[in-house]
């Protein structure tokens, strides 16, 4: 996707003119899964792949915006009741709307955007969006007086306020704050980060997507954040100071075993466990030491499918795969209930991998994965 696409339909779409054009990138996450709400740490970085969108303030009090890949044209005001219907729309009304709530002065504009980040895939093409316009208002109505980090932030509370899903930081964080050649540790309690290169000698990661999108996928992301939530609540009566299970230990935990459902036990379980896998993974990242670092991801692989039960056959099997083909590390990526599987991968291995994975799944599920591989970019930024 590039430049000169978006550009041209803005111009067949709107008057003929052109505006300034901006990119944000989807993510994929090395570990640390369903931590970031729970004050946890993720490790991510930004992809080749994301949203363009081309804008330009039309001197009205309005938003006509364009969606290319869809082909879908929504017009709104930029008052809280103008909400619009359309969802892809509702992310800009969205970022339009926290921005103003964040003092920026948003005035109509024209815009036309499009996206290569695969949707459903867990690489965050929502967050991509988001990003791409907080951006792109804060440098045309902002004078970039709102920080990198704020930025971030209108792109969550736009999910959590217009969209309905009640997700963490981490993939708007990583859209904006992404490196090329680099991964990121963000510490979700205290917002720190790190930038760790990441060029594993000898290996390589890849995604496979199953190609399955769950349609409750929002209703259940929601759930386990409460589930967690139900657990800080009940360990907070012996220990006021906890916030988050990222202040919980399973001694904690157990201690309040009898108080709290099977199910909210187990979803604390495994994040407690993950928020460790994310340090451990930093360790061996610092020894060279792939092999731990593939051996966390089937754990966190194990955890999501068995405790925090948001993978699916289809992910499961694409694991099982990876483990039969002696893939280094392998699991489900992003939020869960569908989507890729990032997997760590010796260079030898990698054809032989993505040719049985390839062959497997379409035996068994009648369609073939689709294969990305990562290369680790630059975060949001405007290109003209
Ligand atoms: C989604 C959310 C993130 C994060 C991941 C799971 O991508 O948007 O905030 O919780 O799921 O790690």
């Amino acid at each position: 996707m590039d430049i000169e696409f978006v550009r041209s339909r803005f111009i067949k779409h709107f008057d003929g003119t052109t505006g300034s054009v901006y990119a944000s990138p989807g993510r994929i996450n090395l570990i640390g899964e369903h931590t970031d709400y729970n004050g946890g740490f993720v490790f991510p970085g930004a992809v080749d792949k994301g949203m363009i969108a081309e804008i330009k303030p039309n001197g009205k009090d309005k938003v006509c915006a364009y969606s290319i890949d869809l082909k879908d044209y929504v017009e709104f005001g930029l008052n809280e009741e103008d909400a619009p219907k359309a969802s892809w729309a509702r992310y800009i009304f969205g970022v339009c709307r926290e921005m103003i709530k964040r003092g920026v002065e948003v005035k109509g504009f024209n815009t036309a955007f499009a996206g290569d980040v695969p949707l459903g895939a867990g690489m965050s093409s929502s967050a991509a969006l988001e990003s791409t316009y907080a951006f792109a208002l804060n440098d045309l109505f902002g004078d970039n007086k709102v920080d990198k980090f704020e930025l971030a932030k209108v792109g969550q509370a736009t999910e959590h306020n217009y969209c309905g899903v009640k997700c963490g930081i981490m993939d708007q964080f990583a859209s904006v704050f992404g490196k090329a050649g680099s991964l990121i540790r963000l510490d979700c309690r205290s917002l720190e980060y790190q930038y760790f290169p990441f060029n594993p000698e000898g290996y390589r990661l890849v995604l496979l997507d199953s190609v399955v999108k769950h349609e409750l996928a929002s209703s259940a992301y929601n759930k386990r954040r409460q589930s967690c939530e139900n657990v800080v609540a009940a360990i907070k009566k012996t220990h006021p100071e906890v916030e988050f299970l990222r202040d919980c230990s399973m001694e904690m935990l157990n201690a309040v075993k009898a108080e709290v459902s099977e199910e909210d036990y187990k979803r604390a379980e495994y994040v407690i466990e993950e928020i460790q896998r994310v340090l451990d993974v930093c360790d061996a990242l610092e020894k060279g030491d792939y092999e731990t670092v593939g051996q966390k991801m089937y754990e966190t692989h194990h955890g999501m499918s068995k405790l925090y039960e948001v993978s699916c056959e289809e992910l499961d099997f694409l694991n099982d795969v990876a483990f039969d083909c002696g893939v280094t590390g392998s699991r489900v990526m992003g939020g869960g209930f569908g989507g890729c599987t990032i997997n760590l991968v010796k260079n030898e291995l990698y054809e032989t991998f993505i040719t049985t994975a390839k062959e497997r799944y379409k035996e068994k599920f009648g369609r073939s994965p689709k294969v990305y591989d990562v290369v680790i970019s630059d975060g949001s930024r405007k290109l003209c």
